[in-house]
């Protein structure tokens, strides 16, 4: 390892996710192994813009493993899209005598690391922490096994009052325009039927897949609706159209919304954010930049931001079949 580097940065930018702080921690304790010096860059690029940046030792990192939310604070920021606003940004990082910087967050704060480190010449290296999956080059990002979780616990509390009342509920989850929490909550929770912008079903396949399980018996449902999902109709408008052409049926919608984002992180996260931490710093050591670290296999690997960026990982079309095969 080529050690020059001395003083790293790392920030959270863009939606927070569980496990963020333990990517932190991570990457404050591996600096600290490393004897780097290590400072926190409060509220994402808006905070590198305005220069509230703070040192960090082993001990700041105290106690908040086990916590969701960033203590570092999160920010979208617009001035980071302007020229100007980077470069106050480059102007604080000298001041401070930063070497380097860790983004952990999703693709629109890779998009602003990478062009950062274009113009400037900064090492970057991305942490994916976004609890939508949609990275590529990864096959788990910070935060997605937690929201995976919260999700099935909370569906698993509206199958109790569907079942009660004989209702169907259309649940709606969050991604983008990802379906991976959908497919996946949809098959843990056994949703009878999932809508995810990457498989149009279609309003009359929706509506014949419900025809169907009413005369198979069933009294109750869930339908899991990604947030991105591409049927035409938002979640409320689909419910009317069911309520319409299946009088049959008492609709109900639950829209899901940030309690997604938040809470304890799983055990999963936590391991994966502690790994990925140590990498990210092992790496910027070691010469790296515009890399984003992932783990592929269960193996920690590096994928060039720009790739990780504009490659869309893709759902697994395997589960698309079990979940056809389960709401039988
Ligand atoms: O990217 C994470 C995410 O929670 C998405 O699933 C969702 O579409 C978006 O962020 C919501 O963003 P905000 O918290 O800014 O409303």
């Amino acid at each position: 390892m080529t050690n020059k580097i001395q003083h790293i940065a790392v920030l959270t930018s863009g939606g927070d996710a569980p496990g963020m702080n333990a990517a932190l921690r991570s990457v404050v304790r591996s600096c600290s192994f490393f004897n780097i010096q290590c400072s926190g860059v409060y509220r994402g690029y808006q905070g590198l813009i305005e220069g509230d940046i703070r040192l960090l030792d082993a001990r700041s990192v105290n106690n908040i493993i086990n916590k969701g939310g960033t203590k570092l604070k999160s920010a979208r920021s617009l001035d980071f899209h302007e020229k100007q606003g980077r470069k106050k940004a480059f102007n604080n990082l000298k001041e401070h005598n930063i070497d380097a910087l860790i983004v952990i967050g999703g693709d629109g704060s890779f998009t602003g690391g990478m062009i950062f480190e274009r113009e400037f010449g900064v090492p970057v290296i991305g942490i994916p922490g976004t609890i939508d999956n949609d990275i590529y080059g990864t096959s788990h990002t910070i935060g997605y096994d937690t929201a995976l979780n919260t999700v099935v616990e909370a569906i698993d509390k509206i199958r109790d009052t569907a079942i009660s009342h004989n209702r169907l509920f259309f649940v709606e989850v969050m991604g983008r325009d990802a379906g991976h929490i959908a497919l996946n909550v949809g098959i843990g929770a056994g949703a009878e039927e999932i809508l995810i912008p990457e498989e149009n079903l279609g309003l009359d396949r929706l509506l014949d897949s419900l025809r169907r399980s009413k005369m198979s018996g069933k009294s109750s449902s869930i339908v899991v609706v990604a947030e991105g999902d591409k049927i035409g109709k938002n979640v409320f408008e689909l419910a009317e159209h069911i309520e319409k052409n299946l009088p049959d049926y008492e609709v109900r919608v639950s829209v899901l919304g940030h309690i997604q984002r938040g809470g304890t992180p799983t055990c999963f996260d936590r391991v994966l954010a502690s790994r990925m931490g140590l990498k990210a710093v092992e790496s910027i050591q070691d010469g790296k930049s515009g890399q984003m670290v992932g783990i592929i296999n269960g193996e920690m690997i590096l994928t060039p931001l720009s790739k990780a960026i504009k490659g869309k990982s893709k759902i697994k079309r395997e589960l698309i079949r079990v979940s056809d095969i389960m709401t039988l």
